[in-house]
């Protein structure tokens, strides 16, 4: 704190900071009341302290978050400081991020390509790879075509504002992930909110749309296949469906859904034959894919769209070639039998799992335990951690307040035994 005191001193007596400004008005005679008030206001002696009020609030609703190190993890374990424990909090559906291929992958893209790409991939960053990665995509996605991203958030963060602008509307189901709402307010489109699920809350809306706004207006209808935090599906069918009677566009977040979902694994879409329905088609390669990056699978125009105004990818160094060397590998492996074989043995281990504890099996992966209270779910986590099994609790922001549950997730890759322990201790437990 006093360093930070100092530090504000040595700025006030700089000419670079804002006490230049007040210098320059205080020359003014009848503008001298009005600076003094204003810096008053900037120079607020404890803005700092007040950011750690903030932070013991956070504390005091029990929704504290400290970062943890691990010193290995894969699909089914993870090691910290004090112990092994059975991993059920990874999104490493098919247990593909140790896959010994995809490292190989890996280090064969490093030995081609080095470790960074150096500029962004509009200045000098591209390379074939991406070029092959993208064709993968756009076949996995029955696309025309695809545009590999840094991450899934980037791929959000860069599309919707380049497809909707200020007089647009973006309608998002309730329960979407931070990155398409992130993606959306930074649009500039105005939001509109349907309840999670409600087909009729999003015919009114887009039915209101259409009868209030020119017909130019673009509305786009944001929803994710598999819902990260609830594990359930979207009505994808009646979606399309319904957008279409209102020539809306429908962005589909597959982040969950690829890879696990679909005769081929390319999500939700491909399991109901919608493909086509879907304008945009997001995903990422950080979750069954077992790397990372996140990619929009469209129509050619789009794609050409995006390369021209999506600004996560303008404006940032392209990730290194070697990364995409091993998303490619983890393609190969998801449309092949073997990445059958492992979708069949995940959803085994899901029915397995929801069997023994009497609940409704889960589409996905994802099973969430609802328990509402924050300290409850971060007791649970906590007493699971001491029996040896990471299970995190979910909290607000991340879930609605009051909805705090643990999340598990289920690999392919964990055992019946791994699966039967977890759940006894659970049963011990709720
Ligand atoms: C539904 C959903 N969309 C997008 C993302 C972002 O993907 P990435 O982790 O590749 O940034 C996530 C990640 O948590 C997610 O759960």
């Amino acid at each position: 704190m006093a360093r930070y005191q100092n530090l504000r001193k040595s700025k006030s007596n700089s000419n670079n900071g804002y006490p230049d400004k007040k210098t320059r008005s205080d020359t003014n005679d009848g503008s001298k009341a009005c600076a003094k008030k204003q810096w008053s206001k900037w120079n607020d002696p404890q803005p700092v302290q007040r950011l750690i009020e903030e932070l013991d609030d956070l504390k005091a609703k029990g929704l504290h978050r400290t970062l943890r190190h691990y010193l290995r993890h894969d699909a089914t374990h993870v090691e910290d400081h004090v112990r092994p424990l059975l991993n059920f909090a990874a999104n490493d559906y098919l247990g593909l991020a140790s896959d010994p291929a995809l490292a190989q992958a890996f280090h064969e893209g490093i030995d081609a390509y080095g470790t960074g790409s150096g500029a962004s991939r509009l200045v000098s960053g591209g390379s074939p790879i991406f070029s092959h990665l993208e064709e993968a995509l756009a076949k996995a996605k029955q696309k025309p075509a695809a545009l590999y991203f840094s991450s899934g958030y980037a791929a959000a963060l860069g599309a919707i504002p380049a497809v909707v602008g200020k007089n647009d509307f973006v309608i998002l189901d309730k329960l979407s992930h931070a990155c398409l709402i992130d993606g959306s307010k930074l649009s500039g489109a105005t939001l509109r909110i349907f309840p999670h699920n409600d087909l009729n809350k999003l015919e009114r809306i887009l039915q209101s749309i259409r009868a209030s706004q020119p017909a130019e207006t673009r509305v786009l209808v944001v929803t994710e296949s598999v819902f990260s935090m609830d594990g359930d599906l979207c009505p994808l069918a009646d979606i399309i469906a319904c957008k279409d009677r209102y020539q809306a566009t429908l962005l589909l977040d597959e982040a969950h859904g690829f890879g696990v979902l679909g005769a081929h694994g390319g999500g939700l879409a491909e399991e109901l034959c919608c493909q086509e329905g879907v304008d945009i088609h997001l995903g990422t390669l950080s979750k069954a894919a077992g790397v990372s990056g996140g990619f929009i699978a469209a129509d050619r125009s789009i794609i050409d769209l995006l390369i021209n105004r999506a600004r996560s990818l303008i404006y940032s160094t392209a990730p290194p070639p070697a990364i995409l060397a091993a998303a490619h590998q983890a393609l190969k492996i998801i449309s092949s039998d073997e990445g059958s074989r492992a979708r069949t043995k995940l959803r085994e281990n899901v029915a397995h799992f929801c069997r023994l504890l009497n609940i409704e099996p889960s589409p996905s992966a994802i099973i969430p335990i609802l328990l509402g209270c924050n300290q409850r779910a971060l007791n649970i986590s906590a007493d699971l951690r001491e029996s040896g099994f990471l299970v995190p609790a979910i909290r607000y922001p991340t879930v609605p307040p009051k909805t705090a549950r643990l999340r598990i997730s289920i690999s392919a890759a964990h055992s019946t035994e791994q699966i039967q322990q977890l759940a006894d201790r659970l049963r011990q437990l709720l």
